[in-house]
């Protein structure tokens, strides 16, 4: 190997150590979604990760690879549903409930009543 090849090598494996830990901060691991009925937390990671990194979208309306594209829910989907352009953009509630109750009732796996996925007080001390 020349001295040159050994340089660009460990470049090459610094970056992709470095994409790796980048790509890891930016699609979190918990997430505790905060509203009136009691804090909701998601195990993104492990829910990601038993449908496999192409089936994003299956909660993301994007489907590409780039984590720049993933935006927070709330960005679009408000308290109440808003009217634009002829779009109905449905209610963070509605939006919500459709997409995480809907796949657990689906697959007959995961909470489906309210207290299993809403709970009261701080989500880090109660469980
Ligand atoms: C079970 C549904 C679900 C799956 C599957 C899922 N996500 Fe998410 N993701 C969410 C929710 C909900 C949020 C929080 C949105 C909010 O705060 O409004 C989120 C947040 C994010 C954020 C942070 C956005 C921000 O600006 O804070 C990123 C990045 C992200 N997801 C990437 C991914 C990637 C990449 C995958 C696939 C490997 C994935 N997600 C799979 C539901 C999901
Ligand atoms: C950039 C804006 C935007 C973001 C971000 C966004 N949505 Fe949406 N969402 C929309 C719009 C617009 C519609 C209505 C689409 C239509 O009626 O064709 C919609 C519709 C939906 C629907 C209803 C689909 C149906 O079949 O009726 C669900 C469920 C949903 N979004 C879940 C989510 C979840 C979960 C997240 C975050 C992980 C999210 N959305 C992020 C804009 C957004
Ligand atoms: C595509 C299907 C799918 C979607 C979408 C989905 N879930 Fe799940 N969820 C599951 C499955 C499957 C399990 C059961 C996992 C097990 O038993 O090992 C689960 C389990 C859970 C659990 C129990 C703890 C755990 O992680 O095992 C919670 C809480 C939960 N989901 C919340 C949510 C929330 C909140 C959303 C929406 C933001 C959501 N889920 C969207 C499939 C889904
Ligand atoms: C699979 C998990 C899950 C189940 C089961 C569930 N919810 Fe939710 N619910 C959510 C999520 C996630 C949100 C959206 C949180 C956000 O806006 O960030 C939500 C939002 C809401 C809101 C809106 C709160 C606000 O501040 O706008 C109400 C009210 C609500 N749920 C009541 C209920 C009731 C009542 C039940 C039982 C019939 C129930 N939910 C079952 C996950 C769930």
């Amino acid at each position: 190997m020349t001295k040159s090849t050994a340089i660009l090598l460990a470049l090459t494996t610094t970056l992709f150590a470095l994409s790796l830990v980048l790509a890891q901060t930016q699609s979190p691991d918990t997430i505790n979604l905060e509203n009136s009925h009691g804090t909701v937390t998601l195990d993104h990671a492990g829910h990601a990760k038993r449908l496999g990194p192409e089936k994003c979208s299956t909660c993301h309306h994007t489907s590409t690879v780039d984590a720049q594209d993933y935006q927070k829910c709330s960005n679009c989907h408000a308290p109440k549903k808003v009217k634009k352009d002829g779009v109905t953009i449905p209610s963070a509630k509605t939006a919500f409930h459709k997409s995480c109750r809907g796949c657990h009732k689906a697959e007959s796996k995961g909470p489906l009543s309210c207290r299993e996925c809403h709970k009261k007080g701080d989500p880090k001390t109660s469980d």
